[in-house]
């Protein structure tokens, strides 16, 4: 008679497994992170991130048209401009590389997913930093409120549909949703990197955009060993207007994806960084990781934790995969 219960019964065939899954991963929920490089004519490889590249404007835009025919449910820009300075000028610019990545995205995928951008001074300053610098160094917070603003209506006009501010400076949300109002720009929406942290896992990315930062951002990141806090941001975020809120990194947080997503209002998204990427695509080149499966599982897992919606540099090729079946 013994055991009385046999959970294994729900796992003998792959059709009652599939009858039975709780959580699926399906293309529409992927964003795809792209970046794109001013001043090259080829895309360029990143060393840390096998696969993943720098694109000049027209690779990005064939790229872009691919993940919106794998069927991704949005695309999230990042520039790397040739020239930087102190306040990150070429981020307003509308001739710079971010704004104009964006006109052509939009252009050439029109509505039919949707154009993201990273609201955020550190790609275009010379100092590597979020915000601008205060005369001791320290990163001044309401000075880059204003910048941020302007940041966010220059990308809104080149066409964004979603505007992520990822700063993590106090009172963004607000100030980006005012000057978006004020700029006729009310249907442009925010995606708030609510609870931002402060990780190791970023190195890749900082290649990517080939970060001038030396020192880190422990000041206005999150420190990994709090979760309250990350509740509190999301709070105070979606009190200022955010359309959707973003957990950021997503594997080593998968308890604070849950805790957002059990009480946040709006749409939650998790972010699977550069570090995640690269850690996996590592393993997979040794033969030390089945490559798909892990990937898959991963984001099954950010899924399972209560994400809407994830960013994650595999978004084309997953979508890909899970049309496949
Ligand atoms: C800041 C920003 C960062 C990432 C996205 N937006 C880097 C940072 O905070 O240092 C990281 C994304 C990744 O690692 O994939 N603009």
């Amino acid at each position: 008679m013994f055991p009385l219960h046999r959970p294994r019964r729900l796992r003998r065939t792959p059709a009652v497994r599939r009858l039975v899954a709780e959580t699926s991963v399906e293309p529409r929920q992927l964003v795809l992170p792209m970046f794109v490089k001013e001043g090259v004519s080829a895309p360029v490889p990143i060393a840390s991130m096998p696969g993943v590249v720098q694109h000049d404007l027209d690779s990005l835009r064939r790229a872009s048209v691919a993940a919106v025919e794998a069927g991704v449910g949005g695309l999230m820009l990042f520039g790397v401009p040739t020239t930087r300075d102190a306040t990150g000028s070429a981020g307003t610019d509308p001739a710079g590389i971010l704004n104009r990545a964006l006109a052509a995205v939009v252009e050439e995928v029109g509505d039919s997913t949707v154009v993201m951008s990273d609201c955020c001074l550190d790609e275009f300053t010379d100092h590597g930093h979020c915000g601008l610098l205060a005369e001791d160094g320290s990163v001044d917070n309401d000075a880059t409120l204003t910048a941020y603003q302007d940041l966010a209506v220059a990308q809104a006009r080149a066409g964004a549909h979603v505007v992520g501010p990822s700063g993590m400076m106090d009172g963004q949300v607000a100030a980006i949703r005012m000057a978006l109002d004020e700029a006729d720009l009310a249907d442009t929406a925010i995606l708030a990197y609510s609870a931002k942290y402060t990780s190791a896992f970023y190195g890749p990315f900082r290649d990517a955009v080939e970060s001038q930062l030396s020192g880190d951002r422990r000041t206005y990141q999150q420190d990994p060993a709090n979760g309250r806090e990350a509740l509190r941001e999301v709070m105070l975020d979606l009190a200022e207007g955010a359309d959707a809120v973003m957990i950021k990194p997503a594997m080593a947080y998968l308890d604070i994806v849950r805790q957002v997503a059990d009480v946040s209002e709006v749409p939650v998204a998790a972010y699977q960084i550069s570090g995640e990427y690269s850690m996996i695509e590592a393993a997979a080149a040794n033969g030390w990781l089945e490559r798909r499966a892990a990937v898959l599982e991963t984001l099954t897992s950010i899924r399972r934790a209560g994400a809407d919606i994830v960013l994650t540099y595999w978004a084309a090729e997953a979508a890909r995969w899970l049309r496949e079946g």
